[in-house]
């Protein structure tokens, strides 16, 4: 044995030893709170299989927005979700600067100033009548190319209503180097991206279909990544590098912790991990049947999500893990 003298138990003696050796560290700011903003609301809508979850009505996001900055998250990430009648086959409604994602963004860029980092989604799916995160071609196909073209627009609105960062997760190739194209042309030579680089086809998603009204029928596995396939999400990570994605991402995160840990070793920029939608409905489910106890459960997740080697964790929790910190 290598340290035969070696007794791990007695750094554990005291909740100050604890403290004093603890390796994992997790701060509000490195959480950034996901939040969904709907057209056509009078009130706040519950989200049934997100629980404590809501699509926020503009003024409703706004309150939020500034509790969960008071809190101390690191940012905040938008969705918009437009009404039924406007959603069309080109995602019109995300491309159109009065378009909801568009207005909260000038909302909460007005309210919260350089108090926080403001992101948008920048992705289709939430404005199609189809439901996919692009454009279709004539045969049914997700046409990559015409789609990054959407999504050069959609980024340019969105840093024009004032977000900081930019996020593509529709997996088409070469969208983050055409988004940055894009942005520098027009001069937003400061707004970020941060690329959904390793994103998976998963079913963990599902409660997120509620939470914007997706329209989807079939998947998305001919441009999200087959969830055994961890060379390949390294190859995104690296192409989505080169592309120059100033943040990396990993999603779903406690499925991935692999490829997390993996994308960490060979980032040179910082990583962030996304606990989706349904790692969000399992815990609170367990909990609400006293399964399990959810504060020690959520946060046992997210520190397992920093030690994996995410920089950045986008929660659910993350305004009510900031508030358990202070
Ligand atoms: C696509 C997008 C999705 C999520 C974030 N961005 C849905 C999908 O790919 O089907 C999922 C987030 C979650 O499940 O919490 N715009």
């Amino acid at each position: 044995m290598a340290f035969p003298r070696h007794r791990p138990r007695r750094l554990r003696t005291t909740p100050a030893m604890r403290r004093l050796v603890a390796q994992t560290t997790l701060e509000p700011r490195h959480l950034v709170l996901p939040m969904f903003v709907a057209d056509g609301l009078q009130e706040p809508r519950a989200i049934g299989s997100m629980p404590g979850v809501v699509q926020h009505t503009r003024d409703s996001l706004r309150r939020a927005a500034a509790e969960a900055v008071a809190a101390g998250v690191g940012g905040l990430m938008l969705f918009g979700v437009p009404k039924e009648e406007d959603k069309d086959a080109t995602g019109s409604a995300g491309v159109d600067p009065e378009g909801i994602l568009n207005l909260a963004l000038r909302d909460l860029a007005r309210d919260l100033g350089q108090d926080t980092v403001l992101m948008a989604d920048t992705c289709l799916d939430e404005f199609t009548d189809h439901g996919h995160c692009g454009v279709i071609d004539a045969m049914g196909r997700v046409d990559n190319d015409l789609t990054n073209r959407r999504y050069i627009e959609m980024a340019l609105v969105q840093a024009n209503s004032g977000a900081h960062v930019v996020s593509p997760s529709g997996m088409m190739d070469g969208q983050v180097a055409a988004i940055r194209d894009g942005l520098d042309a027009a001069g937003h030579t400061d707004t970020a991206i941060l690329a959904y680089a390793a994103k998976f086809a998963s079913a963990f998603y599902g409660p997120f279909r509620e939470a914007v009204g997706s329209s989807l029928q079939g998947d998305r596995r001919t441009y999200q990544q087959d969830p055994g396939n961890a060379r390949e999400a390294l190859h995104e990570v690296e192409l989505d590098l080169d592309e120059g994605a100033d943040i990396v991402m990993v999603k779903p995160a406690m499925s991935y912790l692999d490829v997390l840990r993996r994308t960490a070793d060979l980032s040179p920029v910082p990583v962030a991990a996304y606990q989706v939608s349904g790692e969000y409905s399992m815990i609170t489910a367990a909990a609400e049947r006293g399964w399990i106890d959810l504060r020690p459960a959520v946060l046992e997740s997210v520190s397992g999500i920093r030690r994996a080697g995410a920089d950045i964790v986008l929660t659910y929790w993350a305004a009510d893990v900031a508030r358990w910190l202070s």
